[in-house]
């Protein structure tokens, strides 16, 4: 009986020592894994705002030519990036300012629904005051957007297929 209780003993901890090996080889494997994790790669707020910026003078185009389809598309891209600020970059105080545009936004997505151009251009209006007034409240005051003059790029035609 004393012999099977000491073979008992002895078996458990020959167990625990395996598990705290274990354990050390699993703390190691997080330990890596959390460093990789640190070191992926994550867009940054700017690179955000630089493609809302290209989807925001895309959408001017589209509404002036009335291409509601394209305006819709690029409304979604826009709402992309906002959402992709809000999943990366929680780290930044400037992101809890973010839903003062969503009013603008959804006022924006209504005139396209609508089809409706003189909505459009007044709405449009509204959504990059509503750009200039989180620059203004996060100290990016500088950073004054405006209503684009011509279309971003030569090589997209903004225009509805006839
Ligand atoms: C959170 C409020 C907020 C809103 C809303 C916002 N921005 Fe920004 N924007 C910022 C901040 C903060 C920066 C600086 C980012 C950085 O640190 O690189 C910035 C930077 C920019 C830049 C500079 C990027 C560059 O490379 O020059 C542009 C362009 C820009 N925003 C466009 C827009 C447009 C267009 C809208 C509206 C459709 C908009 N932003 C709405 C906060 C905002």
């Amino acid at each position: 009986m004393q012999k099977i209780l000491i073979t008992l003993l002895t078996l458990s901890m020959l167990s625990c020592g395996q598990k705290s090996d274990n354990s050390q080889y699993l703390q190691t494997k997080i330990d890596s894994l959390e460093n990789k994790l640190s070191q992926t790669y994550k867009p940054g707020f700017g690179e955000f705002m630089g493609n809302i910026q290209i989807h925001h003078a895309k959408l001017w185009f589209a509404g002036e030519n009335q291409n509601w389809q394209l305006a819709d598309f690029e409304m979604n891209e826009i709402k992309e990036n906002l959402d992709g600020i809000q999943k990366y970059c929680s780290d930044r105080t400037e992101t809890k300012s973010i839903g003062m545009i969503n009013l603008a936004m959804d006022s924006l997505s209504n005139s396209i629904l609508k089809k409706n151009k003189v909505m459009f251009q007044r709405n449009y209006t509204t959504l990059t005051n509503s750009c200039n007034t989180c620059h203004q409240a996060t100290n990016h005051e500088y950073n004054v957007i405006t209503i684009p003059k011509i279309p971003p790029f030569s090589n997209q035609d903004f225009m509805t297929k006839k």
